[in-house]
């Protein structure tokens, strides 16, 4: 595994799915994990999905962001099984996943027009407008909470299954609380295999983190999740939007919470001139080197000493689609510790900068 290796955020290809016994200990259960990459295949798993999501079941469906964990968002006990397969937090609001503008609003008490605006701009895709919630989103989505988050993804499969269901879909990502977000169906597969029937496989998300979530019931808006639809994106189609919450005391996106997205190797973001300073830096926290997992994009070290040196495109775009495959990764090969170039300051990492601090932030307490 040592050498430098070049992340274009596809799938790790190591894994097999045939090897990993998925039956859960308790109710023997067994998750089929379903291609999609034929039309028959394709029409077969929407058929699928939609049959287990009208019985209640959950399923995890793949997303131009991240793959989400989905319920039929009226179904109340069908959510609440998504927090237990989750291991999520009671507390934690969920997003609503819906197909067009008319489903969107059916699921919002109020609509304005900047919900209008962004919605023309950015939807289908990766961006949730929270609004004040409709009475008949099931206090389960939103956590007891009087607004409700809501996103029309871009994904063909999640379209055409939501679609075809008629009904919108509550899905957070689809990994157990407090792990990285999975960004193809084998990275579900490892982490919920045994708890759920099915996984569809559709793919390495494209975007690669989750989606930028904006506030539209406050004035001025606020963005709550900094994500690859950046604050200035926001801005030049709705008018003043403002990054952050207010600063209320209230935890109004449990996505803020510091002890999220991270690996399980120590993650540190670190910025070098040379290798020199890359060393001192190791040396200092007592890293062994041999452990120690490189992400660079632009100063990228030499190979020997590391554990592993991985080129990530120095591009946002490119860099958000690659960067949580790439932590996946690190775990599944027993890095000790992930080194991350530090990434511009500028609005169009913002997402990915919001991402790598929350990581780092959680690994200092290991
Ligand atoms: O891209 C995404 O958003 C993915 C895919 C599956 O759509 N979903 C996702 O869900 O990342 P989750 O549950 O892992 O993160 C949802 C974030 C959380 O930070 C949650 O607190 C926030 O959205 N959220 C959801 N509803 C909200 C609401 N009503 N008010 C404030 N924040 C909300
Ligand atoms: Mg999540």
């Amino acid at each position: 595994m040592r050498g430098i290796h070049f992340s274009d955020g596809a799938c790790s290809g190591c894994f097999d799915p045939l090897s990993v016994d998925s039956a859960d200990p308790e109710t023997g259960r067994r998750t089929e994990l379903v291609p999609t990459h034929t039309p028959e295949l394709f029409a077969a798993a929407v058929a699928r999905a939609i049959e287990l999501l009208r019985a209640g079941e959950v399923v995890a469906l793949p997303t131009e962001t991240v793959y989400g964990l989905a319920a039929d968002a009226r179904n109340r006990a069908a959510v609440r099984r998504i927090f237990e397969v989750k291991n999520r937090p009671l507390e934690n609001p969920v997003i609503v996943h819906v197909v067009g503008e008319e489903m969107a609003r059916s699921c919002a008490a109020q609509w304005s027009p900047e919900a209008s605006q962004l919605a023309a701009a950015f939807w289908p895709g990766p961006l949730t407008l929270v609004l004040p919630k409709s009475s008949w989103i099931p206090e389960e989505v939103t956590a007891g909470g009087r607004t409700v988050g809501i996103r029309w993804p871009s994904h063909p499969l999640m379209q055409r299954i939501i679609r075809e269901a008629g009904f919108p879909l509550a899905a957070p990502s689809a990994n157990r609380a407090n792990e990285i977000s999975p960004t193809t169906a084998q990275h579900v597969y490892a982490s919920l295999s045994g708890r759920i029937p099915m996984v569809v496989d559709g793919g390495a998300s494209h975007v690669g983190i989750e989606s930028t979530v904006v506030d539209l019931s406050v004035r001025p808006p606020r963005v709550l999740r900094p994500g690859i639809i950046h604050e200035e994106s926001l801005s030049a189609v709705a008018g003043e939007i403002r990054l952050g919450p207010e600063d209320s005391g209230i935890l109004r996106s449990p996505g803020q919470l510091e002890r999220h997205y991270a690996p399980k190797a120590r993650l540190k973001v670190v910025a070098w001139e040379d290798e020199r300073e890359l060393r001192r830096q190791l040396i200092q926290w007592g890293a062994d080197p041999a452990g120690v997992h490189v992400l660079a994009y632009q100063r990228v070290p030499s190979a020997e000493e590391y554990g592993r040196v991985c080129v990530i495109p120095h591009d946002p775009l490119a860099y958000a689609r690659a960067m949580y495959s790439e932590w996946h990764r690190c775990d599944e090969l027993g890095a000790r510790w992930i080194v991350v170039e530090k990434v511009p300051e500028t609005a169009e990492w913002r997402g990915i900068a919001d991402r790598l601090q929350r990581a780092s932030a959680q690994s200092v307490e290991g």
